[in-house]
Parts: C-alpha cells; structure tokens; sequence
C-alpha cells in the first residue's frame, strides 16, 4: 500500500488537507484527516509520498487528442504524445480516429491498438471513425474487449455526414461530433489574414452543422459535440437539453483563451478547426462554463511538425497542441476569468468526461476510484520553453508563456510514474469502455 499525506483534495466545497491510502490494485481505499487515528493502517504502508500541502487533483481525462500514430509518427507518437500527457497531468487520453489508415473498422482499429499498445505512458481509449458503411460499427458490439470509446464524425466530411444523417446507427455508442457543414466551407481564402481563413469557415457552417446533429440527437442516439467555438452554437445544444436531449458538449483551451485577433498575429500557429473567432465567443465560451453549460474541457491536442506550421495559413495544417500545459493553462485561466473555484475547472477534465466516456471509478479522489492522482504546486512560477517540450510539435501558441502552477507528480492507478519532469515508468494500458 502507499500512502499520499499532507494534500489538498477538494472535498464538500472545500479543500481540506487528507491522506490518502492506496493498495495495491491502484484504488483508494481510504481518505482520511489526522494520520494518528489510522496508525494501524500507516504499519501497513510500504511507501510514503508527502505531497507538502500541494494539491492533490484527479488525473485529467482529455476526451480529444491525435497522438497520430499510426502513419504520422512524424508529428508525434504515443511514445511522445503521452509524455507530454502526463506533464500537463493527464492520466487517460481518448485518441481520435484521423490516422493513415483510418481508424474505420475493427481490424483498422486492432491494428492500431497492436502498434501501439506498449508505447503509452497513460491510458488510452480509442474512437473508431464512421465511414459510409455504418455495418462496420456494429462490429465492435460482438467483440466487447475492443469497444471504442466513441464514433467520430467529421461532419465536413460529405460521405461521414451522409451516412450519420440517414442510416439507421447502433445507440450502444456515444457520437463525437466535428460540427462544421461542408456546404458552408470555402477553401478560397487570403492566406496571409486569420480573418479571412475564419470567413472561409464560418460560424453559420457550426450552427447548421449542430442542428444536423440534433436531429440524429431526437432519434435517441447520444450526441456529443466537440469543440463548440461560437455563441450561437452554445445557445442551441443549451435550449436541446432543456429539451431533455441527452447531448453533450466540450470546448478547447486555444478557444478559451485565443481569438482571431491573436490569430492575426500568430498566423499559422493558431490554424486550427473550427477557427478561433470574436472576444465575445470567446466570453460566451467562458460563462457557459460557470453556468455548467458546457460539459467539458479538451486539448483537441493536434501536433504537426515544425516544419508544416512554418508556413503560410494556406499551406499550414489545422491544429494545435496544447496537452503538456493542460493543469497549469487551467489553473491560469480560473485566475483570469474569476472563477469562484478551481474545482469547477478540474471537474470539466476529470469527471465529467470519465461519465461521457462511461468510465465510472476514474476522474474522483474518492474511495473506491482508481488513485490518477496529480500533485499540483500552486507556488512555482516557470516559463513555457521549445525546447522543454515532450512533444514532437514544438511550434505552440502557448511558447514563451509564464505560469504560476506546476505538476510536480503523477500517480497512474497507484504508482508513481512522473516526478520532476522525469518519467519513471511506462505502463500506459487501453481502458475499456463499459457497455
Ligand atoms: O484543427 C484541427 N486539427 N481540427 C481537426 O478537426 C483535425 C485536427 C488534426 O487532426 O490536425
Ligand atoms: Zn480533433
């Protein structure tokens, strides 16, 4: 058994300093106060880790990443990806589909898993892209060591959203929506002003694109739409679940705390889909998180090389990678945008997307819950540097940016895996999605 003392957890509405004891199958077994009443448990102990009054927070769940493996293993791997993972404090990561080949069927998507399986220093699940024959998904139910964790549709993809649209669909899943319609989208655009790259996708293409999905959303298929980028798109999954819709939803960091003003400035390194838009969305984006009205907060980590972002906003590919700074962006931004407390934020990336991805003993520090626990310093201040980047994608928004907050530590299902920017053990594993 191992016990974590002295950390913050919060609890009730507040942060109460506790112990936390471990065994040995990585669950929590106790949670407790004054370590003198639990003698008899400390005898029992094998190690003890003394987190000094840091806080001790669940490891984050980021529902959206692309670690690009297999096919671009140039742009990151699983190897670097979940390094990098595992430094901003996530614990599981969802794997988006996007690879050569595409992630479109069973075999595609065991093959993946083979690749990749003892490359991982967290825990993996993996999405399974939709593709014209729908029959591919059903698959998946007769095999139930290999359920992904969701079914990704680009719904700019014609074909993707033709067969989401009209065929009859399995409802054991959860569809993870890209919501831009493809009719709307122009590829004609000034590639040297961020305004016109936005333009050529424009806000009407995500609103019609989610009033699509909440269509197939009435049909009873569970709906998440990921990366909400504008007002009006917000408005319109917030008036279907008071419906009684059972949808979803998350948001990006670059959308929290980039506009199109920055893009402006930063061209190609804030190219991404959908595009960040006005200070006003970027608002909305923020007070629906308060309000509870946006589910969840994801990286949509989307590494390219060096090399690709280099280039005009024409030729530059879509994406940003962000996932190494996850906890301490967090925690600025909780400074920043006046939230009351920093436990909503960390809800938004542990809990509530373990429930989305129906992974129910992880993304708490409570009894019973798989120990991803993350040792968070509130007091270091540090820089974000290129050349201390785990990931391949060196060429970030967020370069140069000072923090006040670090992880100091990474306990995965139990055991000690990251501590002081050293990586101690690699047994990421691919967690299944319950049925
Ligand atoms: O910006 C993006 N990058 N949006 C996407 O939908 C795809 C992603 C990628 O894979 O690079
Ligand atoms: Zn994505």
């Amino acid at each position: 058994m191992i016990l974590i003392k002295n950390a913050k957890v919060s609890w009730a509405g507040s942060w109460r300093r506790v112990n936390i004891l471990i065994n040995d199958e990585g669950k929590i077994v106790k949670l407790f106060r004054s370590s003198k009443a639990n003698r008899y448990l400390i005898s029992k102990v094998d190690k003890i880790y003394n987190a000094e009054e840091n806080l001790a927070l669940p490891g984050i769940v980021d529902m959206h990443v692309h670690f690009r493996e297999p096919g671009y293993e140039y742009k990151e791997d699983f190897t670097s990806g979940s390094k990098a993972a595992l430094a901003g404090g996530v614990t599981v990561v969802a794997d988006m589909p996007n690879n050569k080949p595409r992630i479109n069927s069973l075999d595609a998507f065991i093959n993946k898993l083979n690749a990749i399986k003892n490359k991982s220093y967290v825990d993996f699940m993996l999405y399974v892209e939709i593709s014209k024959d729908v029959t591919k998904l059903s698959e998946f139910l007769k095999h139930k060591d290999f359920l992904p964790a969701g079914v990704k549709v680009y719904m700019y993809e014609r074909e993707e959203e033709q067969a989401f649209l009209n065929d009859v669909l399995p409802k054991e899943f959860v569809y993870v929506i890209h919501a831009e319609d493809s009719e709307l989208i122009s590829e004609d655009f000034d590639c040297n002003s961020y305004s016109s790259f936005e333009s050529s996708r424009p806000r009407t293409a995500e609103l019609r694109a989610i009033k699509k999905a909440l269509e197939v959303a009435r049909k009873g298929i569970r709906v998440h739409i990921t990366h909400v980028s504008t007002l009006e798109g917000l408005l319109e999954i917030d008036k279907a679940k008071r419906e009684g819709l059972k949808v979803t939803s998350d948001v990006t960091l670059h959308h929290l705390f980039f506009t199109k003003k920055h893009g402006e400035v930063l061209k190609s390194i804030l190219k991404c889909f959908p595009p960040l838009r006005e200070e006003l969305d970027r608002r909305a984006l923020i007070s629906a998180l308060k309000k509870d009205l946006i589910d969840c907060i994801i990286t949509d980590h989307a590494p390219h090389a060096p090399f690709e972002k280099d280039k005009d906003l024409c030729r530059a590919p879509a994406g940003i990678a962000s996932i190494e700074y996850f906890y301490p962006l967090l925690f600025k931004l909780f400074k920043i945008a006046n939230f009351d407390d920093f436990n909503i934020l960390v809800k938004a990336v542990t809990e509530k997307p373990a429930r989305i991805l129906s992974i129910p003993d992880r993304g708490k520090i409570r009894t019973g819950f798989y120990a991803d626990i993350v040792i968070f310093d509130k007091k270091i201040r540090w820089r974000a540097l290129r050349e201390d980047a785990f990931s391949k994608a060196k060429l970030m928004p967020w370069e140069n940016m000072r923090f006040r907050g670090k992880v100091v530590s990474v306990f995965l299902r139990g055991k000690l895996v990251y501590e002081n920017e050293s990586f101690i053990e690699r047994n990421g594993m691919f967690w299944n999605r319950y049925l």
